[in-house]
């Protein structure tokens, strides 16, 4: 519960410094730019969401942005990733958030496939993380 309301909340302030002033209509916009591939997926199966909370260790922090910047770029050209986005807690400098949406089951299996996530697994097994937390949502209200 908690992680999902930091999340909204921090989807909301993100949202909010893009579009300060025309808020509704930038919503309108985006959503109108990727709404067709999220129609048509939910006439079939909804989007998938994955959540990640990951505490990173300090001494590892360094190599880790620079491979979950290449495990962001590489997710977002896979052609089931509507969303990677990671996101570092406000009041902890160690603490990420890796918000994903898939198009469904299989942009996932896909993704799982691809050496930039490979490189995140080997970053958990080999330390790199003090704790990992990944949970899937089904999207109620998607923009
Ligand atoms: C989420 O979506 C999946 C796949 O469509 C479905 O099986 C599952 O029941 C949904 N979960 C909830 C809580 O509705």
């Amino acid at each position: 519960m908690k992680f999902s309301s930091i999340l909204l909340a921090t989807a909301l302030t993100t949202a909010d410094a893009f579009a300060p002033q025309h808020h509704n209509s930038a919503l309108h916009l985006r959503s109108a730019s990727v709404a067709p591939s999220l129609r048509t997926s939910s006439l079939h199966a909804m989007p998938i969401c994955i959540l990640v909370e990951a505490e990173v260790k300090e001494d590892r922090m360094e190599e880790f942005l620079g491979m979950i910047e290449k495990n962001a770029i590489g997710s977002r050209a896979e052609p089931g990733c509507i969303r990677f986005d990671v996101l570092q807690a406000e009041d902890s400098p160690n603490k990420f958030y890796f918000y994903e949406i898939y198009e469904n089951s299989d942009a996932i299996a896909h993704h799982k496939e691809q050496p930039h996530y490979s490189a995140w697994v080997a970053f958990k097994e080999s330390g790199g993380t003090i704790s990992s937390v990944s949970k899937k949502a089904n999207g109620t209200f998607l923009t």
